[in-house]
């Protein structure tokens, strides 16, 4: 058995920032409302026409990655792809990393996990190098979500959370087994899946077809639908939760935490978990005010920067933990 390890690490964000006095323009909502609830000042929406899409996205920040962990792309054993928001409904945008990278036909996996994307991808591709079957994967968490928001009044509840973006690592073999990830965590409940969910398209509901048809202008099913507050309630203890289960699972106590990168779903969330924990501002790591929640691209962007700020040293104590749709949940405890 082999650990796996981080070894490089990249991100990308369309450069066209929306501020929540733009939203105002677009909808009835208000900066003081929207960072009051949720922390967020702007985000990044990539603009229509300009090739931004979550694959596009997606190759640019692994681009920064394979450079960084200084290897051939040629070397990578694996991909796997974190999205709710694909190019297409299928095929997904694991193949067309393969395709614009132009790497070797190497094999290449969607996760459809929300928020919780990163977290479900960087433990499959865990479990990959621990068994030994492959040496080098590319982890992507990918969002462009802005193309597919309710940019009325009708969706504020929701599009004013929600920013474009990417996030990848390069998770490598590891040969020390106290370096790396040490463990990841993973758990879910479906019995709320419709509380954070876009229903349609799909087979189960309603087929572009029926959309077409019916060509109702009040048809929110394509839409995201977030329960903002059932959302918050979970959330807050689904994230204390799943942080205590990975500390337990080593033997640390939250003392140990040098840095805990939450998922990006909404800074009172993050400080909530924060003041559980009674960790000081510096051991906790925030960019929602500045980008909005990328749901599974949140925590690989979060995590660049984190590293890109000299946030992050060796051996320090790294916790990753997401929340989102399904509902599903997880931690990640990495000795970097
Ligand atoms: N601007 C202004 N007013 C808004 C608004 C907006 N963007 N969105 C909603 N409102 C209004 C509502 O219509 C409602 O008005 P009413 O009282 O007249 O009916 C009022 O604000 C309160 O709405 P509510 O949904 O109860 O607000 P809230 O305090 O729960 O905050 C969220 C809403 C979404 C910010 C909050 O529930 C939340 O952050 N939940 C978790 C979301 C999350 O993290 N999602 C990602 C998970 S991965």
């Amino acid at each position: 058995m082999y650990n796996s390890k981080i070894i490089g690490l990249g991100s990308y964000v369309p450069d066209n920032i929306v501020t929540n006095d733009d939203l105002s323009k677009m909808m009835d909502t208000n900066d003081e409302w929207i960072q009051e609830r949720t922390g967020i000042k702007e985000r990044h929406w990539a603009v229509p026409g300009t090739g931004d899409t979550t694959s596009a996205m997606g190759v640019k920040a692994a681009k920064v990655a394979i450079e960084r962990a200084g290897m051939d792309k040629n070397d990578i054993d694996f991909i796997i792809f974190a999205t709710l928001s694909p190019d297409f409904y299928f095929p997904g945008p694991g193949v067309l990393v393969q395709k614009e990278l132009d790497i070797k036909t190497i094999g290449a996996l969607d996760v459809r996990n929300q928020c919780s994307g990163f977290v479900y991808a960087i433990s499959v591709a865990d479990q990959f190098i621990k068994t030994g079957m492959y040496k080098n994967i590319l982890v992507i968490g990918a969002e462009l979500h802005s193309h597919g928001l309710d940019k009325t009044t009708r969706g504020r509840g929701v599009t004013v959370i929600f920013g474009d973006g990417a996030g990848a690592v390069i998770l490598s073999r590891e040969e020390n087994p106290d370096k790396g990830l040490l463990s990841t965590h993973l758990h879910a409940q479906g019995e709320h899946f419709k509380e954070l969910s876009l229903v349609a398209p799909g087979m189960g509901q309603r087929w572009i077809n029926d959309i077409l048809k019916d060509n109702d202008p009040d048809d929110e099913s394509y839409f995201p639908y977030m329960n903002g507050p059932f959302v918050f309630k979970n959330a807050i203890v689904r994230f204390t939760e799943v942080i205590m289960e990975g500390l337990q699972k080593n033997g640390l106590v939250k003392e140990d935490i040098n840095l805990l990168i939450p998922h990006q779903a909404n800074l009172r969330i993050s400080q909530f978990v924060q003041k559980k924990f009674g960790l000081s501002d510096d051991r906790v790591f925030n960019n929602i005010m500045t980008y909005g929640n990328t749901t599974a691209a949140s925590i690989p962007i979060a995590l660049t920067q984190a590293w890109e700020q000299g946030k992050i040293k060796e051996n320090d104590l790294v916790v990753l933990a997401a929340f989102g749709s399904g509902f599903t949940w997880g931690s990640v405890i990495i000795r970097w």
